[in-house]
């Protein structure tokens, strides 16, 4: 179910994210041009900034496990080579943007890696992800028995 303030989640930790980013890269500039103390501002925002994002994830995501973290992760960074990146760089072209073309380029050959990378962790974890769900089934069946002697 996608209710309005999922998506308002959505949009909140998406915010939030980019603000996080935005502020360090202020402070690497602020730094450079010798405002160190701008560039502390920047820096302490910038935490801030990544608190609340994770607020938000965690009201988004709720209790979600390492595989499906990785399960996320694998469909984000597919999502950005197979269908994002792709239509950046075709829209990039068209308007004659060769940097931002190539930029976007660049960007599918990471999200791939990202997800190759990402791939091979969750088969790796597998056996321990597969391990922890007989221990998590057998727990419940457990509770679920003390649970019908109780009744
Ligand atoms: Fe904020
Ligand atoms: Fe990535």
């Amino acid at each position: 179910m996608t209710s309005e303030t999922i998506i308002n989640l959505e949009a909140a930790s998406a915010g939030e994210s980019a603000a996080h980013v935005k502020y360090l890269y202020f402070a690497k500039i602020a730094r450079a041009q010798g405002f160190e103390d701008v560039a502390k501002h920047f820096e302490d925002t910038a935490k801030q900034e990544l608190l609340h994002a994770f607020g938000h994830l965690e009201l988004l995501l709720g209790d979600i496990t390492t595989k499906q973290c990785l399960e996320k992760a694998i469909d984000g960074e597919t999502y950005e080579f197979t269908t994002m990146y792709p239509s950046f760089k075709e829209k990039a072209e068209f308007e004659g943007n060769v940097a931002a073309a190539s930029e976007a380029q660049h960007q599918i050959e990471e999200s791939k890696r990202h997800a190759r990378e990402f791939a091979a962790v969750l088969k790796k974890a597998e056996k321990r992800f597969a391990a922890l769900a007989k221990v998590e089934k057998r727990h419940a069946e457990a509770y679920q028995q003390i649970w019908e002697t109780l009744k």
